[in-house]
């Protein structure tokens, strides 16, 4: 079980490198385009990140604030990163765009800070 644990973390991690990392690349070539890196990357996130809140909600300790706010920042994001990438729009709204980085930023923060 705690090899199950580790592994998802781990994928939880690949995912967040991948979403942020594609939103840097966006961000640094000056397109505010969205990329198969960020659909992938938030797709991994909710993914793991689901089976990782089944398994810390069986600890007696569980943060669940934590997890629920988690869930919806990344719902939100699914939407905000899904439908411009589905639509293959060339570039999406400069505010949508900030704010997509940011709320990404926002909800790993969430991760490490809230204890
Ligand atoms: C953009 C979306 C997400 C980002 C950037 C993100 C980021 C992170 C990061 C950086 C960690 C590691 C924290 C640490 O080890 O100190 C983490 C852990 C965790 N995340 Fe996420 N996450 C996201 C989505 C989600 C979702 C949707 C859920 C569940 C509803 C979730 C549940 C968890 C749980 C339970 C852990 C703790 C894992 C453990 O300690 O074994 N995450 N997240």
């Amino acid at each position: 079980m705690e090899l199950v644990h580790l592994l998802l973390r781990y994928l939880h991690l690949l995912g967040f490198a991948a979403v942020f990392g594609g939103w840097l690349v966006a961000l640094l070539s000056k397109r505010l385009n969205f990329n198969s890196a960020m659909l992938y990357g938030i797709a991994t996130q909710l993914a793991t990140g689901i089976v990782l809140a089944g398994l810390a909600s069986a600890e007696p300790d569980a943060n669940h604030a934590k997890i629920g706010v988690k869930a919806v920042l990344a719902l939100l994001l699914g939407v905000m990163i899904a439908i411009p990438v589905w639509k293959k729009r060339e570039k999406v709204a400069a505010g949508h765009f900030y704010a997509t980085g940011a709320l990404i930023a926002v909800t790993a923060g969430v991760a490490v800070f809230w204890t």
